[in-house]
């Protein structure tokens, strides 16, 4: 392994907080390791605990690198309190949550990264990963003189939306007409929110380094155009990568996959909004009546109130669907009954759709979905709009599901969803755009650590 005057790399990550960001950042720390860094990856102390409770291990003794590190990878795990205990609600308490990362957090990952660097600063030649979404990076990589390496899990059109943002505005682009409204849970619409989002993008421009788990293939003009301005890689998809099995949910999976095997292929509609959204008793009214008039059987994941459904409608149903809490969705949509995934166009699970070769029914609520139902529906014509007006009517519903799983008129949606899978299959290769964009990065990442260590060098002959 290449050393630096007799120094290794050592990657410290920062991960963030919520579902979508779990599996590639995870899957980026085995994809380090694997290069021959050091890595110590740090997970938010509740995520720690989710995570452990979702998969039945004693929370003092949860690891979720403990087969990495069997298998000879050094990746050292630690845990990181936000400054709340374990069962405080962060969602109801979004604000509150989101002040103490902007406020209080970043006190305590300096605490955790210096005494990282003080306890064996001369073996390793540290460098931050962290998460874009994060507002202080570049000034803690600043305080320690180390490299930093900003990880986005977003695609690389929203993150050159918010990038740009101001050119955006200025040009009469942004913001979308009514888009406060359009925004379907305005949970996340807060002042904390776009002030930490805004303080965010302002970090970034500082950053040695942007990845983001994006396919090369689907999105490499604005990759390229990005990478001219600041050294930028398409490392995605990062979702389904490593070898290692790695825990990820922050919820514990129910498992039907007997049910899923007594159906028909293709004949399983799968349903999700994510791990944010929250649908509200209207809308779950109406996909309800649209799944029953439709007849088509379904999986429907109800993460956070099972009360949002109407009165009557588990039992009206028991013989045509399932309703859950959670589940492996990479391995259901990988099922051969699954026909279609009506979706709120989280960006994980497009790329894992696309993945399994699913075609999509989009549904999007705030953030990048929107745009990522554009990319699904208007670009790469893999999907359809449940809604072509803004209301969900269940007529409009039962016509939609009808449309996406009959083979006759989604032929055109599965040839077109057939190319975009060969495409990600292809980035995925051990030669693919994947790889080749990965080792690109490290190879520029050692270049500007060793410059940094000779100018170190100089700097004390001169002294
Ligand atoms: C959030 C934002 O909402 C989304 O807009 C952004 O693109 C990513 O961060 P989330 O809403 O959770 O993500 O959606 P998504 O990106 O689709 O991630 C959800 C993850 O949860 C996926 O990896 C999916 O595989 C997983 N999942 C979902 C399960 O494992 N089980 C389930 O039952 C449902």
């Amino acid at each position: 392994m290449r050393k630096m005057g007799g120094k290794k790399l050592h990657a410290i990550m920062i991960g963030f907080f919520y579902q979508g960001h779990i599996a590639p950042f995870q899957n980026l720390a085995i994809k380090l390791a694997s290069s021959g860094c050091a890595v110590t990856f740090a997970h938010n102390e509740f995520v720690h605990h989710m995570l452990s409770k979702a998969e039945g291990v004693n929370v003092e003794k949860a690891d979720p690198f403990l087969v990495a590190r069997r298998s000879g990878l050094d990746i050292r795990y630690a845990t990181i309190s936000d400054g709340f205990p374990p069962d405080f609600d962060r969602i109801v308490n979004l604000e509150q949550h989101w002040e103490a990362i902007f406020l209080d957090f970043p006190s305590r990952v300096d605490k955790l990264i210096g005494d990282i660097i003080h306890k064996d600063d001369e073996a390793f030649a540290h460098f931050l990963v962290a998460d874009t979404f994060y507002p202080w990076p570049a000034s803690i990589a600043r305080k320690y003189n180390i490299l930093n390496v900003s990880f986005w899990t977003q695609p690389a059109l929203m993150f050159a939306t918010y990038y740009h943002y101001d050119l955006l505005v200025e040009k009469g682009y942004l913001p979308i007409k009514g888009d406060e409204v359009e925004s379907k849970d305005p949970a996340f619409n807060t002042s904390i929110t776009k002030k930490i989002v805004a303080e965010a993008f302002e970090q970034v421009k500082q950053a040695d380094f942007i990845l983001i788990n994006t396919v090369y293939e689907l999105e490499h003009e604005l990759v390229s155009d990005m990478h001219h301005n600041q050294p930028t890689y398409a490392v995605g998809p990062l979702n389904f990568t490593t070898d290692v099995a790695l825990p990820k949910s922050l919820w514990a999976e129910a498992d039907f996959t007997s049910w899923l095997d007594s159906k028909p292929r293709g004949s399983v509609l799968y349903v999700s909004f994510g791990s944010l959204a929250h649908s509200n008793r209207q809308l779950a009214e109406e996909i309800a009546n649209g799944l029953l008039l439709s007849g088509v059987h379904f999986v429907w994941v109800i993460r956070d109130d099972p009360q949002v459904l109407p009165d009557g409608f588990e039992d009206e149903s028991k013989d045509q669907g399932l309703i859950v809490s959670w589940c492996n969705q990479s391995a259901v949509l990988s099922n051969p009954a699954i026909g279609g995934f009506l979706t709120h166009c989280g960006w994980n699970s497009i790329l894992e759709a696309i993945w399994c070769g699913v075609p999509m029914i989009c549904y999007p609520f705030f953030a990048d979905q929107p745009s990522n139902g554009e990319l699904v529906v208007d670009v790469w014509k893999v999907g359809i709009n449940l809604c072509d007006g803004t209301s969900v009517d269940r007529r409009e519903v039962a016509e939609k599901i009808k449309q996406l799983m009959s083979a006759e008129s989604s032929n055109s949606l599965r040839d077109e969803m057939n190319k975009m899978r060969a495409l990600m299959l292809r980035a995925l290769d051990e030669d693919g755009s994947m790889q080749a964009n990965f080792l690109q990065f490290f190879n520029d990442l050692w270049d500007r650590a060793e410059a940094r260590a000779e100018e170190a060098e100089e700097e004390v002959d001169s002294d």
